[in-house]
């Protein structure tokens, strides 16, 4: 596998995932252990942010210490699953830009259609984060990144709950420098496009719209 590909494995992440796949978690359950899982990913994906030291006094003496420098990030989730994980995401970083990019899947061709497209100005200073919980094809994934990269972003972290083993290929065929942050990496889709075993619709889990 991509060396850019990180499968978190800690045990609360793989418990909680166990949790989203079960077809009996409902809406409730299911919205709140997305936002705990970002929340725990998102302690991962932004390891190696940079730091900067900086000046501060303790009630003991001044002294210099570390803080995250700067403009660093923005969390742009594909509408809508991936507006899901950006609470999670918002409670360890509340200072973030959010973007959003709307992409549906023609559900013959499986093709990605762009709909709605909102981003921070300064998007291309900025390291951004993609939330979408499925990656599936890929076919989404690619799309939002191309997109971002038209936009002149530079660095690109992509966040997903679950991964199909081909939608990751998918990806590294077109975008062979972006990290991809998972929990699973399932083999297979089915032909109607889900990952197999997968969790079902994460948007329709997420809102209940099922
Ligand atoms: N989108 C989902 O929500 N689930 C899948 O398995 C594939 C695409």
């Amino acid at each position: 596998m991509n060396e850019n590909v990180k499968l978190l494995d800690h045990p609360l992440l793989q418990h909680k995932l166990t949790l989203l796949r079960d077809k009996n978690t409902g809406s409730k359950d299911f919205r709140e252990l997305v936002k705990e899982i970002a929340m725990l990913m998102g302690y991962e994906v932004t390891r190696n942010l940079p730091l900067k030291e900086t000046t501060i006094e303790t009630p003991i003496c001044k002294t210099t210490s570390n803080m995250i420098s700067g403009k660093t990030l923005a969390i742009v989730p594909i509408l809508r699953a991936g507006l899901g994980m950006v609470d999670g995401m918002l409670s360890l970083l509340p200072t973030a830009k959010v973007g959003h990019i709307g992409l549906y899947r023609n559900e013959e061709t499986l093709q990605p259609v762009e709909y709605y497209c909102k981003l921070p100005k300064d998007i291309d200073k900025r390291t951004v984060i993609i939330t979408e919980p499925m990656l599936a094809t890929g076919g989404s994934i690619v799309a939002a990144v191309s997109l971002l990269k038209s936009y002149g972003v530079k660095h690109i972290k992509i966040m997903c709950l679950v991964t199909s083993r081909p939608g990751i290929e998918e990806v590294y065929a077109h975008h062979p420098d972006v990290q991809i942050f998972t929990l699973a990496i399932d083999e297979k889709l089915n032909d109607i496009g889900y990952i197999t075993p997968g969790l079902g619709d994460a948007g329709d889990r997420i809102f209940g719209t099922k």
